[in-house]
């Protein structure tokens, strides 16, 4: 099933109106050990500035906000917002250490700031190849120097992918200023890690 950007948008508004956690990324399986997975990939224990978009209700931005000074997480739904603010609700939500935002991409992608982590999880396939290959040159631009751009996704088909999970981390591959540091590779996700060069 080929969604157009407006018929996605409102795919992903509804399926948050009619449950917070549309899949069960709190409690299943699959999303706890990819979690997990993922938290243990980061290089460094603790960054400046991070991040996150598509943070759906903010389980992960919980678990990268205990790691991060400062972290941006955004969705385009605007029940995912109103969930991760509820999930992330606190002294770091309310002192703008912590930003949870509803943002529209690529139209809304933060192209003036500067993280040294940007984590994209189960984004990138709903993107048609042009439009992701652009989003990941400008993550690789909003990056500092050693900073780390991380990518993680699910490899089986489903209805609404736009593009393989192959195709989604290739983009990054082919940036130079790119160079990957981790590989993870199972049944069923693929997460990579990649470092931008210093100048
Ligand atoms: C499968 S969920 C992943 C949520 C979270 N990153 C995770 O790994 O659990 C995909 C999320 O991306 C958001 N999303 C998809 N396309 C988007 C776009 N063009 N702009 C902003 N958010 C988008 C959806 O609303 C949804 O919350």
């Amino acid at each position: 099933m080929m969604l157009d950007d407006a018929a996605r948008r409102r795919h992903f508004e509804a399926l948050y109106a009619h449950d917070e956690d549309p899949w069960q990324v709190r409690a299943a399986w699959y999303e706890r050990r990819k979690r997990a997975v993922l938290l243990a990939a980061l290089g460094r224990p603790s960054y400046r500035s991070a991040f996150e978009p598509g943070c759906g209700n903010g389980e992960l931005s919980a678990s990268l906000a205990a790691r991060c000074e400062r972290l941006l997480a955004c969705d385009g739904a605007a029940g995912a917002v109103a969930a991760a603010r509820r999930r992330l609700q606190g002294d770091a939500l309310a002192h703008g250490a912590l930003r949870i935002e509803q943002r529209s991409l690529p139209a809304q992608w933060p192209r003036a700031e500067r993280f040294d982590l940007v984590v994209v999880s189960e984004l990138g396939y709903y993107f048609d190849a042009g439009a992701w290959r652009d989003l990941v040159a400008q993550a690789a631009s909003n990056l500092e120097e050693e900073g780390e751009l991380l990518m993680c996704h699910y490899v089986h088909d489903f209805d609404d992918r736009a593009a393989s999970t192959a195709s989604v981390h290739a983009a990054a591959d082919a940036i130079p200023a790119l160079v990957r540091t981790v590989q993870h590779r199972d049944a069923d996700f693929l997460l990579e890690v990649w470092t931008r060069r210093a100048a």
